[in-house]
């Protein structure tokens, strides 16, 4: 099956001749199993119709801000285009277009979706050879390509000028192996979803006052910095931390307590394709929450503990297709406590944490682990940075 299966595709195009080709190119996508809306700037209608291209993918094809056609005019939302798709590719990419993108200008639908998309985005560049060799358009292209957008390599041949070079837009067929491979290499999660918890939980005992741990959550942000990188969209459930997700394609729902976690974990368990449970989970909390503040007297204070949900064992418990990660944290015989984690908590994979290990756990910034797969085979890591380590993980993950 292709990775653009069931993918949701945003064709824009301008207005380069090579727009001609896109109607071939909508053609192999729908082949791929792709859904493929269009949006066109103006200019592109003048090479190939938005008839053709809406009969061909079964869209109504976009131009403008305003839809003046219908009896009552509506608005194409550009933020909804944008985030409708899973990708979104240019195809043909003119110097005008490279150019504007590049400046961020966004005087067009196609600018505009362009702008606010968060999905991964593509161009395939298409101009005579003199435009294509002038140092603006390298410049831009080097700008686009240091901000995210992939450059689909234009290809050499002969141009609409008469001019034989590079300009001409990649082959249709060309641009189609390109996305998948791009896909498979660069964002192997692509169109996958991950859920991640991430931090400490509070766990209330008066208005001022709570049971916590030293967890930082920066474990789990790495790990949903990673996810995001390698395409997924991730939804991070983090308990109390000052860090903050910068990835346009990570959610983060913060909550506080253990039962939080819980509730936003059962909102979105059945949807996602892997769980990481790299929460600090508070396994108790107290019986009863004041409603004032609790004030000190001479005797003892005795505080009544009652069990917190198990997250990741509810998540074993009701796991159908989904790849589920544990995180032991251990003080002493951590293989066997770690290895009878993983089969009571029904995991594919546990992250151990051994506190022993110099460098490893709360408020470093290195991380040793050991990965315990379900066949329980043990893969030490080696001591590194936290963020070298959510990539070895994920890499596993992938490999697995
Ligand atoms: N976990 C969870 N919900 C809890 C407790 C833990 O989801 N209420 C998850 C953690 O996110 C981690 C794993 O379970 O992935 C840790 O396993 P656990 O057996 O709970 O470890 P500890 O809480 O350290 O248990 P113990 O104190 O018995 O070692």
């Amino acid at each position: 099956m292709s990775i653009l299966s069931g993918k949701r595709v945003l064709l824009g195009i301008s207005a380069g001749i090579a727009a001609y080709k896109t109607v071939a190119l909508v053609r192999l996508l729908i082949k791929q199993g792709a859904d493929v809306k269009v949006i066109m700037t103006p200019a592109a209608k003048e090479f190939v119709t938005p008839l053709t291209l809406a009969t061909i993918s079964k869209n109504p094809v976009l131009s403008e801000f305003i839809n003046t056609e219908e009896e009552n005019p509506t608005w194409n939302n550009h933020v909804e285009l944008g985030l409708w798709a899973d990708l979104l590719l240019i195809a043909p990419a003119t110097a005008n277009t490279i150019a504007k993108m590049t400046s961020g200008q966004c005087d067009n639908l196609l600018l505009a979706t362009y702008l606010s998309a968060k999905c991964p985005t593509y161009i395939a560049p298409a101009m005579d050879l003199d435009m294509y060799q002038h140092l603006s358009t390298s410049s831009n292209l080097e700008k686009l390509s240091s901000s995210g957008v992939a450059i689909i390599p234009a290809e050499e041949g002969e141009l609409a000028s008469g001019l034989v070079g590079y300009g001409r837009m990649a082959e249709p067929e060309h641009i189609v192996s390109y996305l998948t491979d791009h896909l498979l290499h660069v964002s192997p999660w692509f169109g996958k979803k991950v859920l991640i918890t991430a931090g400490p939980t509070y766990e209330p005992i008066d208005p001022v006052r709570f049971i916590g741990n030293h967890s930082t959550g920066t474990m789990g942000y790495c790990l949903a910095e990673v996810a995001a990188q390698f395409g997924a969209e991730v939804i991070l459930v983090s308990g109390p931390t000052h860090l903050v997700a910068k990835h346009p394609k990570i959610e983060t729902l913060r909550v506080t307590t253990a039962e939080e976690m819980m509730a936003q974990v059962k909102n979105h368990y059945k949807k996602v394709d892997i769980t990481i449970c790299s929460a600090a989970v508070a396994d108790y909390k107290p019986a009863a929450v004041s409603d004032i503040k609790l004030k000190k007297n001479d005797k003892p204070l005795e505080l009544v503990l009652v069990r917190n949900p198990d997250i990741l064992a509810w998540c074993g418990e009701q796991k159908k297709k989904q790849y589920l990660v544990g995180f032991a944290l251990e003080t002493h015989n951590a293989l066997t406590y770690a290895k009878a984690k993983l089969q009571n908590k029904n995991c594919d994979l546990l992250v151990l944490n051994s506190l022993k290990d110099p460098g490893a756990g709360f408020g470093t910034t290195t991380n040793q682990v050991t990965l315990i797969d379900k066949h329980l085979s043990t893969f030490p890591l080696e001591l590194n940075d936290k963020r070298i380590v959510a990539l070895e993980i994920c890499k596993f993950i992938i490999n697995h």
